[in-house]
């Protein structure tokens, strides 16, 4: 495990952005595991800079997100689809053909997840995921368990979870109670692995997950084990740890 310390949030979504660009020049035509949140922005805005001075080209990238509420439609401002429109696939030369996202609206979410999991075998796998963490330890959205789920599947997120993205929607009997997600073992057999962190409401589950025993009660432990994992974080995200 890697751990980069950043001043802020720009320096954050900077550095960020310069691993995602360079696998890109590296291989351009790699596979790039996404993610939502609010944390993730600032990183898309620096990659879509990029694209309009014509140093990155995403012509031949193929992305697959990590995961999608159930129930809402593409048209919906919260669904996952729809804020990968807004903040990326929209604004780049992404080939409409090779951007991936769970669909949420699908009548079969067992069928879904088995379909999505097809997808990145067929792709051959992960070149770079992406990861955001939740306030609970929750990556995509694998919630606290007594195990770790290995493939994508759909799951009930939790209380804090709701809590959490409330604050997206207009009431919290708006918030979906289930989703799509990646599983913990998809994540974990991308090559590469990034997680960007910020802010000090993130740093007590940072400490949690990144400086104690692997647990599934923390599922973003697990990435401790990954062979080639780096931690993006500002400094008040790593308040609590000593690094
Ligand atoms: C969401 C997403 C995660 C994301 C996390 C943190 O629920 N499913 O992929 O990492 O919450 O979000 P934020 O970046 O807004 O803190």
């Amino acid at each position: 495990m890697r751990i980069i310390k950043v001043r802020d949030y720009q320096d954050m979504s900077r550095k960020a952005a310069n691993v995602l660009s360079a696998q890109i020049i590296l291989k351009p035509n790699c596979v790039l595991g996404l993610a939502t949140g609010s944390t993730p922005i600032g990183l898309y805005d620096q990659l879509v800079d990029w694209y309009g001075k014509g140093d990155l080209d995403f012509a031949l990238v193929k992305t697959v997100n990590l995961d999608e509420y159930v129930g809402l439609p593409a048209y919906n401002d919260q669904s996952y689809i729809y804020f990968m429109e807004k903040h990326l696939y929209s604004r780049v030369n992404l080939d409409p053909q090779n951007v991936n996202i769970p669909n949420g609206m699908n009548a079969d979410p067992q069928a879904e997840c088995r379909r999505y999991e097809k997808i990145i075998d067929d792709l051959g796998g992960i070149d770079l995921q992406l990861l955001g963490i939740g306030n609970n330890g929750h990556i995509g959205f694998n919630e606290p368990d007594n195990i770790f789920y290995r493939k994508t599947h759909v799951v009930d997120l939790t209380e804090s979870t709701i809590e959490a993205n409330k604050r997206f929607f207009e009431d919290v009997s708006m918030v979906p109670r289930q989703a799509i997600t990646m599983g913990v073992g998809t994540i974990m057999q991308a090559k590469k692995i990034v997680m960007i962190a910020n802010g000090e409401g993130k740093a007590p589950i940072v400490k949690e997950a990144f400086s104690k025993e692997i647990n599934p009660l923390i599922p973003a432990s697990i990435l401790q084990l990954h062979p080639d994992f780096t931690l993006i974080a500002d400094e008040a995200a790593l308040s609590l740890m000593d690094v």
